[in-house]
């Protein structure tokens, strides 16, 4: 049985003094809440002090990128080791938007994921495919060349343990959704790929978010596909009030 998994990033948004304030009102919602698992992915300037809010609390700490080095001379990069210290256990990979303005490969991914895992923190691999890519009848060849290759060469206990987040780009931050039908097709292709990469086994424990304009009036829909096994949530998570309406959406279904 995968448990859902919620996961907020805040891409650029919040102070450390924001930062703070949200999570003492989102543990106030959350609190006794079971069933589920929710992350907050701050900026790195927050992860410190955000960590340090939710050391008594049902809510985990993730970050939104890393360099694959543990130190050097790599000026402006985060390493494995650092996010570790802080108190992650999760961090983002390959989001489209890295991808898009950083320039960031499956190769890049890949070499990331792997330093993820050497260091204990467990990696959301972000796939999607672009809209001209879904128009011309691509997505599964754009997703799965992604998979494979930001994936390569992990054993099936590794593909087990990560989190794959299916993200079509058209759909990030603008406000249209997949459909959950859409949705599902996709993350079940994507189940089926690491199937052939790792076994049965790790594709039945791995689980796979959707995320895209996910907010409280779709989650249900989504949350309730047999195939998507959570949420990794943009704008919506930027608020209280959705973020934990999201999280009650995962119980309900
Ligand atoms: P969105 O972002 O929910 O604002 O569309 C999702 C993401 O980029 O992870």
């Amino acid at each position: 049985m995968r448990v859902p998994f919620l996961a907020g990033n805040w891409k650029m948004y919040k102070t450390v003094a924001e930062a703070v304030e949200f999570v003492r009102s989102l543990k106030g919602a959350l609190a006794g809440v079971q069933g589920v698992e929710v992350a907050v992915c701050p900026p790195f300037t927050a992860l410190h002090a955000v960590a340090r809010e939710l050391e008594d609390s049902n809510i985990v700490l993730g970050a939104q990128n890393m360099y694959w080095e543990e130190e050097g001379a790599y000026t402006g990069e985060i390493s494995p080791v650092m996010l570790k210290e802080t108190g992650c256990r999760y961090v983002i990979l390959g989001h489209s938007e890295r991808r898009q303005y950083f320039g960031e490969r499956d190769e890049d991914v890949n070499a990331k994921v792997k330093a993820a895992l050497k260091h204990g923190l467990v990696p959301i691999v972000c796939v999607g495919e672009r809209l001209e890519e879904r128009e011309a009848g691509d997505t599964e060849k754009i997703v799965g060349t992604q998979v494979r290759r930001s994936l390569a060469g992990l054993s099936g206990t590794e593909l087990a343990r990560l989190v794959v987040a299916y993200e079509p780009v058209w759909a990030i931050g603008t406000g249209r959704t997949a459909s959950p039908e859409d949705a599902q097709e996709v993350n079940a292709f994507i189940r089926r790929v690491l199937a052939g990469m790792g076994g049965e086994e790790a594709a039945r424990q791995v689980r796979i978010q959707y995320g895209g304009s996910v907010k409280p009036e779709n989650a249900a829909d989504l949350l309730g596909q047999p195939d998507i096994d959570g949420a990794l949530v943009g704008g919506a998570s930027l608020k209280v009030e959705s973020f934990a309406a999201i999280v009650r959406a995962a119980l309900r279904v």
